[in-house]
């Protein structure tokens, strides 16, 4: 269905998490959590080109060559607000991530997202970047904050969502078609308000309890 640019999880225990994050009666403290958790465990599979080189060390029983991080520069970017909380994921895994912010806001007329904040680390476009954010709906905020990072020179450009709707894997994949995209799970499309069906409703508020 998606080619080889879309990384679709299958791990159960990112299965049982959604199921838990799509019930409405999930409580902000445990979806929160659960945000995190998830965020972690798609990392492990964003991660796993990263590459290695080899150092000595000396174990109780004699020296040996073993494998270490080479020390590729790494960015995780959130996209504002929802995409906060996936970063404390990723920063498990990768303690020594710089973080950037992107802020987004929909024109009520064009309903195009635009950049409206942006702050990044000064040598962003020497790092490998992971945007992260819940929720891949029609895919507009996502293409923006690809666009904005490509605008600030970054080359390798990763995305990680939670949910997506094909309907925005197919429009970061007509722009940015270089862009590998992670996803928790691809659910079956988007209602006419432009929520993820069944997705698991408004991410942003139910990570910071706003509704
Ligand atoms: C949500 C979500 C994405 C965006 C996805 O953010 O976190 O950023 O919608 O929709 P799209 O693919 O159609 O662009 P929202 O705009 O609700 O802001 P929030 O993070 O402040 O809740
Ligand atoms: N943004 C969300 O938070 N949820 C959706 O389902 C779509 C966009």
């Amino acid at each position: 269905m998606f080619n080889e640019k879309v990384h679709v999880m299958t791990h159960p225990l990112v299965a049982h998490k959604l199921t838990i994050m799509r019930d409405k009666n999930t409580s902000v403290k445990d979806f929160r959590e659960l945000v995190s958790e998830v965020g972690m465990l798609i990392t492990y599979e964003a991660t796993r080109d990263l590459p290695l080189t080899t150092k000595e060390v000396e174990t109780p029983i004699c020296k040996a060559e073993m494998p270490t991080l080479a020390g590729k520069k790494f960015a995780v970017v959130p996209i504002l607000r929802a995409g906060l909380g996936l970063v404390d994921g990723v920063l498990r895994l990768v303690p020594s991530a710089r973080v950037g912010h992107i802020g987004m806001y929909r024109d009520e007329e064009t309903l195009q997202p635009h950049v409206y904040f942006s702050k990044m680390p000064k040598d962003v476009a020497e790092r490998d970047v992971i945007i992260v954010d819940p929720m891949l709906a029609t895919g507009g905020s996502a293409v923006a904050a690809i666009t904005e990072m490509k605008r600030r020179g970054c080359q390798n450009i990763k995305l990680m969502v939670l949910v997506a709707a094909p309907e925005g894997i197919a429009a970061v994949q007509k722009d940015h078609p270089d862009v590998d995209i992670y996803c928790g799970a691809v659910d079956e499309g988007l209602n006419e308000r432009g929520y993820i069906v069944p997705g698991l409703g408004d991410a942003g508020d139910r990570i910071f309890g706003t509704k």
